[in-house]
């Protein structure tokens, strides 16, 4: 979507009356004035960073935020570079007014939904490092792309200076980046993670699924499936023979292609040989199913 019609569609939003409890938001001088009072009477401020096309997954995000925060400000912006690849930007589900109502319904005092140009008025050119979390998994088979995240986590933080900010443990990698980015840059947030949340079937829900046709969203829910019942099957088996179960078992699926899957130390993200070698250890797996990509993760020990 261009600027004009993301402004056309908050400008639809505020019409339609959804801003009735939400406020919507654009610009971070706004941003800054409408947290300042708040802020001086000694309120805290919970951020919640999303792309927008909201669901369930994100609405436990956010109550969890408006449970334990005064103000909750959720920045509602597809950024353009964390996307490596400019098809999937140019698809990326855009549903501000439904967003809207999602959050009049949980509660939220503020949606932050920036232009592009508000949040990038110059190319942003800071390189990050987060050695070794970002040279596994997510990192070599989408490059540049936790770069991106923690270019606009960051900005989103420096705008917001939230006391909290929350996080979903679907995004596994994403969550341990922005606690070591954190770290490095000496922010004051907490960041809090937040469990996974599904549909009936098992399958995470995900703003991609709606771009799956009804027949591969079916599919896909083999992808759950199978994270589940390896953990049954990983009580017997090495950790290389259950690695190994996973990854047949969603490719024999016509329709399903594993891209990775590793079995790893939830804290360093390094693949792990044996099950006693960690004490919390985390299957991450990214799977191609049609032309949508689709992550998920199961805990084996915490
Ligand atoms: P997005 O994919 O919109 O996700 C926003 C937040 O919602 C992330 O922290 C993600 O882990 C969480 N989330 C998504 N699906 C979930 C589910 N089924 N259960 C629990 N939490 C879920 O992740 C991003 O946006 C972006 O990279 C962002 C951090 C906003 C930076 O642009």
């Amino acid at each position: 979507m261009t600027y004009f019609a993301g402004l056309y569609a908050l400008q639809h939003a505020v019409k339609a009356g959804y801003s009735a409890m939400v406020k919507i938001i654009t610009t971070v001088r706004e941003l800054k004035a409408a947290l300042e009072d708040g802020r001086m009477a000694g309120k805290t401020v919970g951020l919640v960073p999303t792309m927008g096309a909201l669901h369930e997954g994100h609405a436990s995000l956010v109550r969890r935020s408006v449970a334990e925060n005064d103000i909750t400000v959720v920045s509602d912006f597809v950024n353009p570079t964390q996307f490596n690849d400019k098809n999937d930007l140019k698809n990326y589900p855009r549903t501000m007014e439904a967003d809207c109502r999602l959050l009049d319904s949980v509660g939220a005092q503020y949606v932050f939904a920036p232009s592009v140009e508000e949040m990038y008025p110059e190319p942003d050119t800071r390189q990050f490092d987060f050695t070794p979390l970002d040279k596994v998994m997510e990192g070599p088979n989408r490059p540049g792309h936790f770069n991106g995240v923690a270019q606009i986590v960051s900005k989103l933080f420096y705008a917001v200076e939230p006391d909290r900010a929350y996080f979903g443990e679907k995004d596994f990698q994403q969550l341990a980046i922005i606690r070591e980015m954190v770290r490095q840059l000496g922010l004051k947030v907490e960041i809090v993670g937040c469990p996974i949340v599904r549909e009936e079937d098992g399958m995470a829900l995900s703003s991609r699924n709606t771009l799956l046709s009804k027949a591969e969203r079916k599919l896909a829910a083999n992808i759950s499936h199978t994270l589940f019942e390896s953990r049954i099957y990983a009580r017997r088996h090495t950790l290389a023979s259950t690695r190994q179960y996973v990854i047949d078992t969603i490719n024999s699926f016509d329709g399903l292609e594993v891209e990775y899957y590793e079995i790893v130390d939830g804290n360093t993200l390094q693949p792990v040989s044996h099950w006693d070698e960690s004490s919390y250890i985390v299957g991450c797996v990214t799977v191609h199913c049609g032309k949508v990509r689709l992550i998920d993760n199961i805990k084996y020990k915490e």
